[in-house]
């Protein structure tokens, strides 16, 4: 219970701006971290940290696509399908139906996570049946088409999770649930099969693909990953019920929401609170607190609208210190200011009731930091965020600027021994955003952090 003792130390008055919590139906609370910015905003630690007080967590949405770092006892562990409670004994993971699995890829996880004496009972991951498979000709279609955009390319992760989602939209996707039935998922890989290589070879000039090597490879993923598959939706009601404490562990970010985020440069899930109920099948009531992740800067990999991307001495400090390089794909991650204009709209679209600020400490040294209040486009002010591509394209960020500091920030733990202008920072942040600030990261590692309130206690 370190968060919690951490809590209580630190505990201090703030304003409450906002939306609070939602309606209770016991005194057991359920937890949604969600990404506020384009992902990477450090969401990985800050689930291992709330992961001490749950006892269940659950990936909803997205797939490898995701690479949640994590730091402990100064070893490090990058997760990209298993949900982050992975590395706690006796927590159970849970994979929600709206993720899209690369079975290999699961396999090798859970592997290398058992070699590490994680996981230690399979009883402890269970994956919705009704997931669906990303399969060779996703990664396939993935890639050639990026390769095709060229410079107007999305920049993805080339992990098929594009056109895993078209299918499930199409109504042609193989769930997990079909690959364990051996005659379904041979007629659904029949039918998949005939028309991606059609696509493949008449529009992408790309190799086809072979339907027996995957119906091959696939019959031996299902016999490692029988024994998780599940009715998780199912599941999931009984542990509630049971009183058991829930954590939702978002994966990508808000600005990269298929609905919400800056489309077409965006990853094709929900990535918002309302993937929640519809990537895991719980009703909303079951969700009492959201927790929005967002860096004191903004970064962002692959394409798109970035307003505040500093392209100077500044954006390669922050790379620098802040090791922005991508935890997936190892491509530099673009750096810029904080973007308060997109965490505010995040706040909004999320129900966000408190923010966990990562990475305070990398703006140590800087003169000053600036944070964009509105963009300024074409002679008018945006004070929301706005939809349209152009408008976001031509968007110039209107800063304001505060006073820095010069102090490093990993060795504190209270918020009162922040330096005075990181605290300014922090506190007129919570204006800006019109939320409170729960929890300041100062380092990678879990005890490298200021916890103001746990949302499990609260
Ligand atoms: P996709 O999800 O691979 O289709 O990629 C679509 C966009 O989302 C690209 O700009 C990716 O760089 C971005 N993206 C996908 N997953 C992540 C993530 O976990 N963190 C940050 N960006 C991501």
């Amino acid at each position: 219970m370190i968060a919690t003792a951490i809590a209580d130390s630190n505990r201090r008055s703030i304003r409450t701006h906002g939306p609070q919590a939602q309606i209770r139906t016991s005194n057991v609370a359920n937890v949604a971290i969600i990404g506020a910015q384009w992902g990477d905003e450090g969401k990985g630690k800050i689930v291992d940290l709330f992961t001490h007080d749950a006892d269940v967590i659950v990936r909803f949405q997205g797939g490898n696509n995701a690479g949640h770092t994590l730091v402990v006892d100064g070893e490090k562990t990058v997760l990209h399908l298993v949900p982050s409670g992975a590395l706690h004994a006796n927590k159970l993971c849970v994979i929600g139906n709206g993720v899209v699995v690369d079975p290999g890829v699961l396999i090798e996880e859970i592997d290398a996570l058992k070699r590490r004496g994680y996981l230690s009972e399979d009883s402890l991951l269970r994956i919705s049946e009704e997931a669906h498979l990303i399969m060779p000709y996703h990664k396939a279609i993935d890639q050639a088409r990026e390769r095709l955009r060229g410079k107007g390319k999305i920049g993805t992760t080339g992990r098929g999770i594009g056109p895993a989602y078209e299918d499930k939209v199409a109504r042609i996707g193989i769930r997990f649930v079909d690959l364990m039935e051996e005659d379904t998922f041979r007629e659904k890989l029949k039918y998949a099969i005939e028309e991606k290589n059609i696509y493949l070879k008449a529009i992408l000039k790309e190799k086809t693909l072979s339907f027996q090597e995957i119906y091959d490879a696939y019959g031996s993923y299902r016999e490692k990953l029988r024994t998780y598959i599940t009715n998780t939706g199912l599941l999931l009601d009984r542990q509630i019920k049971a009183g058991k404490k829930v954590l939702f562990e978002g994966a990508q970010g808000t600005l990269l929401d298929v609905d919400h985020g800056t489309y077409p440069f965006v990853t094709s899930s929900n990535t918002v609170t309302g993937g929640v109920c519809t990537g895991t099948g719980i009703g909303p009531q079951h969700l009492h607190h959201i927790i929005g992740v967002s860096k004191a800067y903004t970064t962002r990999v692959g394409s798109g609208p970035f307003p505040t991307e500093l392209s100077g001495p500044e954006g390669e400090k922050l790379k620098a210190e802040g090791a922005e390089f991508g935890a997936t794909t190892g491509r530099p991650r673009r750096c810029g200011w904080l973007d308060a204009v997109g965490v505010r709209y995040a706040v909004r679209v999320n129900g966000i009731t408190g923010i966990a600020l990562t990475k305070l400490d990398v703006l140590t040294g800087f003169k000053k930091v600036r944070v964009a209040t509105a963009y300024r486009c074409d002679g008018e002010i945006y004070h929301d965020f706005p939809s349209s591509q152009r408008a976001m394209e031509r968007a110039q960020p209107v800063l304001e600027e505060m006073d820095g500091w010069d102090t490093p920030l990993s060795e504190v733990r209270r918020f009162s021994d922040l330096p005075a202008n990181a605290q300014k920072y922090v506190r007129h942040l919570e204006e800006i955003l019109e939320t409170k600030i729960i929890l300041v990261s100062v380092g990678p590692g879990r005890e490298q952090t200021v916890l103001l309130e746990n949302p499990f206690y609260s």
